[in-house]
């Protein structure tokens, strides 16, 4: 295969922070105020009393100190618990296009190249903006950039999905430069009410320029990708447009993300940690080849277990596998690109290794060199 490679990324996230407590404070408002206005119902045995959340809990069970969102007043307010948007028309840019713009400017800055240097644009995200048009082809329109754009979706793993579709693109000739964007703005989607959903995602953004030229003095050759999915209902959303006609009665909060976390712990870190093993070996490379793991950010234990399989110790520090979640929360699929954005300070020659995993399940994982 012709050199192909990461040639830039950039981010994109909001100002608004949240942290642990403030996040605890207002769940643990919430509590209390369902518990008193239902005392009778929960002390008659028909309601369930709701408890307390806990940022110790939180810091120990996922490794998030903090996570940046798109509103924060509105996320923290009990009679409300959600952020506050606008519905989206033909009057105004997407806001996933609007991020999703700035990420890809700092991206195409980074690679050195211009929008017509680029022949296409994939996003890829967990949560659709919408049906159609593409969010790709609005991007793509806003930045002045000719050839084609799609949007896909694969749950926690669309980002680097997106990037090996760039990839086969650019392998099979049809494109010489994709930017790759994944917007994930997940915060509206979070139902803010449940103990062990509320404290998970922040919103963020990154993009990707995946290109056969090296324009750049921080660019990564891809050595190998290799790519699994094996259903599962453990993660799930069942948001869709059936849903308005659909005849049985549920709310808006039935159709939110739902996961067992508990589950997706115990089966998806073995099932990464021999799938990377299995593609080291493939490329005969040993782990300790490896100088950085940029791993999805859905958990920093889940992270360090992974890591510590495959590299037979677990003894090493956050510099072989950073843990951006401690700052920015869970940015479902954008996570594993922000670590590998804010840390790949490697040497040319290093080696490093891209994964995700979530939602379907799905894995994707990408041996990057410097060069
Ligand atoms: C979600 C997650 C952080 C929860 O951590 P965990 O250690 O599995 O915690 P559990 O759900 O087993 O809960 C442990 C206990 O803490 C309690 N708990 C849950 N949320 C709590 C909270 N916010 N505050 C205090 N206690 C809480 C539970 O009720 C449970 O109590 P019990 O033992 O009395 O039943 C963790 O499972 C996870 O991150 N999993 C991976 C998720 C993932 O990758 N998802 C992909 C989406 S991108």
């Amino acid at each position: 295969m012709e050199e192909i490679h990461i040639a830039g990324t950039g981010i994109w996230y909001p100002e608004d922070v949240i942290t642990n407590d403030e996040i605890v404070s207002s769940f643990n408002a919430y509590v209390d105020d369902f518990n008193y206005k239902n005392k009778e119902a929960i002390d008659s045995g028909n309601t369930e009393q709701l408890d307390h959340s806990s940022s110790a809990f939180i810091e120990k069970a996922s490794g998030i100190k903090t996570r940046h969102v798109i509103d924060k007043k509105n996320i923290l307010d009990i009679n409300r618990m959600m952020p506050l948007v606008e519905h989206e028309d033909e009057s105004k840019l997407s806001i996933h296009t609007i991020v999703g713009i700035q990420a890809a400017k700092k991206a195409m800055k980074a690679a050195n190249v211009e929008p017509s240097d680029i022949d296409a644009v994939i996003l890829g995200t967990s949560h659709a903006a919408r049906n159609y048009p593409s969010v790709a082809i609005e991007i793509q329109n806003e930045l002045g950039i000719d050839g084609y754009a799609y949007d896909m979706l694969v749950g926690c793993s669309s980002t680097t999905f997106a990037i090996n579709n760039a990839i086969s693109d650019i392998a099979s000739g049809l494109a010489e430069t994709i930017l790759v964007i994944n917007p994930e703005i997940s915060t509206p989607f979070v139902n803010y009410k449940k103990r062990d959903i509320h404290f998970i995602f922040g919103d963020g953004c990154v993009a990707s320029i995946i290109s056969k030229k090296n324009n750049s003095n921080n660019a990564f050759k891809i050595i190998d990708r290799k790519l699994i999915t094996k259903f599962s209902n453990n993660i799930r959303s069942d948001w869709s447009y059936l849903a308005r006609a659909a005849g049985d009665e549920k709310s808006f909060d039935d159709l939110l993300f739902y996961q067992n976390g508990n589950s997706v712990f115990k089966e998806v870190c073995p099932l990464v940690a021999k799938f990377i093993k299995n593609q080291l070996e493939k490329v005969n490379l040993s782990p300790n080849e490896i100088s950085k793991f940029w791993l999805h950010q859905a958990n920093s234990r889940m992270v360090n277990l992974i890591v510590s399989k495959i590299i037979g110790s677990d003894n090493f520090d956050t510099d072989l596998a950073p843990l951006p979640i401690e700052k920015f929360g869970n940015l479902a699929s954008a996570g594993s690109m922000f670590a590998f954005n804010l840390h790949n300070d490697l040497k040319k020659g290093e080696k490093g290794l891209i994964c995700s995993f979530g939602a379907g399940y799905s894995v994707c994982s990408i041996i990057v060199e410097k060069v």
